[in-house]
């Protein structure tokens, strides 16, 4: 989708959207185009109910006396109460209510709204996977290609530019979850993440013979089942001051979790293709950071694994050495991305002593039964992260919730036979899992964020359609913007 600034005035051709408050009824720019219809938009609007509340839309259709192919009027209730946040939702809001209607072009008239983030959202609810669709007809595609947002700002567009990059970082994302496992493995994952190159990103490569030089049981045990060579990627932008101790973003990318020995039930499986969406996260901010230049030193680590059942899967009560050390007894083949992570994260902070480690990862079913598909789950024991997080979390619609951490969860994974076991008892499934991750963090300022129920949805959303939603690319863009450049 192309998004262009230009001034404002009444639309020629194509469909304009208009944002209408509550109390004022059509002003500006809509009272213009209004009278340009001779009432014919309050005329619809009394007809139909609209009235300007927060979330109604009314499509007026070949409006006479304008150019304009239809109007679409967008209710705010009131625009000085809007959220940033709002604001890129009714850019979603209006491509997406346009998208198919036959229109081509759309201009959104900003008037008393960023017109920044109007563009932001319209471009973020663009986004489509459809390369797999040969046989699509044109009469279900899309038809919007561009928008214009009309505005009397001078410097939006370059502004935007900044914004483009994220969201680039984002479609990068949702690209990487939506592609199916055959085509996503950890070598084709691999590949893609070293075409980060050309954004200036540092990249390195491990393979399994590098992993297991470094003692990295826990990882390679979830891969030796699978005919795809297990990697783990170091992305590196170096953004900020020399010496400055670099963040730390590590993501699990398991690109098809069947569960291994401990299989998983056929029906839903195919959901696991997005087990890497953590990873996918890690990489799409990566991109995003290099792309608008970040003012920081960030590492992002990925862990890519396929956990697959074969003669040379590992098998329940095996027990593996990490690159920590410490023995796991793998009670559960299917509580994979922990093992996955214990080496990513250990070797994070072993080799570059950074500030803090987040981690993403699709990492409990749980998950979704705690907080559904509208939060994430953090957990840490930094209020500063926390916190931090948090206020990202609603300013970018990427909300987290924190959860619990505590010694006396973390008495339910130990173990008679080795240091710990892979699964807790039934209760506190998230929890449990993120005391198995805090025991390789080495004491470094930590925060897991369990991203299983947000980084897939099964319906449409405000800012994506259904499917990979991108979740955390931005929410982790804004966190370092607002914390740690400059
Ligand atoms: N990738 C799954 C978690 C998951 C499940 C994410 C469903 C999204 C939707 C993870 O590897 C897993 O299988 N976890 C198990 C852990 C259990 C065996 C302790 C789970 O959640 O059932
Ligand atoms: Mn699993
Ligand atoms: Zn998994």
């Amino acid at each position: 989708m192309q998004i262009t600034f230009s001034a404002l005035e009444l639309a020629s051709g194509g469909a304009m959207v208009l944002l209408v408050e509550k109390e004022k009824g059509l002003a500006g720019v809509a009272a213009e185009a209004d009278a340009a219809t001779n009432g014919a938009l309050t005329k619809a609007m009394k007809t139909s109910r609209f009235t300007g509340a927060s979330g109604q839309k009314l499509e007026v259709v070949a409006p006479s006396g304008l150019a304009a192919e239809r109007v679409l009027l967008m209710g705010v209730n009131k625009l000085s109460e809007l959220s940033s946040q709002d604001v890129v939702e009714l850019g979603a809001g209006a491509v997406a209510a346009l998208a198919m209607t036959g229109s081509e072009t759309a201009t959104i008239v900003a008037e008393g709204v960023d017109e920044v983030a109007l563009a932001e959202g319209a471009l973020l609810r663009s986004y489509r996977f459809d390369k797999y669709r040969t046989k699509e007809p044109k009469a279900k595609k899309p038809t919007l290609a561009s928008v214009v947002v009309a505005t009397s700002s001078a410097n939006a567009a370059s502004s935007f530019d900044e914004r483009k990059s994220v969201i680039e970082g984002v479609f990068l994302t949702r690209d990487l979850v939506s592609e199916p496992g055959n085509t996503l493995h950890p070598e084709s994952f691999a590949e893609r993440i070293e075409e980060l190159r050309a954004d200036g990103l540092e990249v390195e490569i491990l393979g399994e013979a590098e992993m297991a030089k470094l003692g990295m049981g826990a990882l390679l045990a979830v891969g030796q089942g699978s005919d795809k060579e297990s990697k783990l990627a170091i992305m590196r932008w170096n953004g900020g001051t020399k010496d400055d101790q670099p963040l730390a973003f590590v993501g699990k990318g398991v690109t098809f979790d069947t569960g291994g020995i401990s299989l998983k039930p056929g029906e839903g499986m195919e959901q696991m293709k997005w087990d890497m969406g953590g990873a996918g996260t890690v990489v799409g901010l990566m991109k995003a950071l290099a792309g608008r230049k970040a003012k920081a030193n960030v590492v992002g680590i990925v862990g890519l694994v396929e956990n697959m059942p074969s003669g040379n899967a590992q098998r329940p009560g095996d027990v593996i050495t990490s690159m920590s050390g410490q023995t796991i007894e793998v009670l559960n083949t299917d509580a994979e991305g922990r093992l996955v992570l214990a080496d990513a994260i250990w070797y994070c902070q072993d080799r570059f002593k950074p500030k803090f480690i987040i981690d993403l990862a699709t990492l409990t079913g749980a998950m979704i039964i705690s907080l559904g598909h509208e939060h994430a789950g953090i957990f840490t024991d930094s209020d500063d992260l926390a916190e931090a997080l948090s206020k990202a979390g609603y300013a970018t619609g990427d909300k987290v919730w924190r959860m619990p951490l505590h010694k006396n969860y973390d008495k339910l994974i130990d173990c008679a036979v080795a240091d710990m076991k892979n699964i807790g008892g039934r209760g506190a499934g998230s929890i449990t899992a993120a005391q198995f991750l805090k025991r390789y963090t080495n004491d470094v300022p930590w925060c897991h964020i369990d991203i299983a129920g947000t980084v897939w949805s099964d319906k449409d959303l405000p800012l994506s359609e259904k499917g990979g939603t991108g979740y955390g690319v931005r929410l982790l863009d804004k966190f370092v913007a607002d914390n740690h450049e400059g």
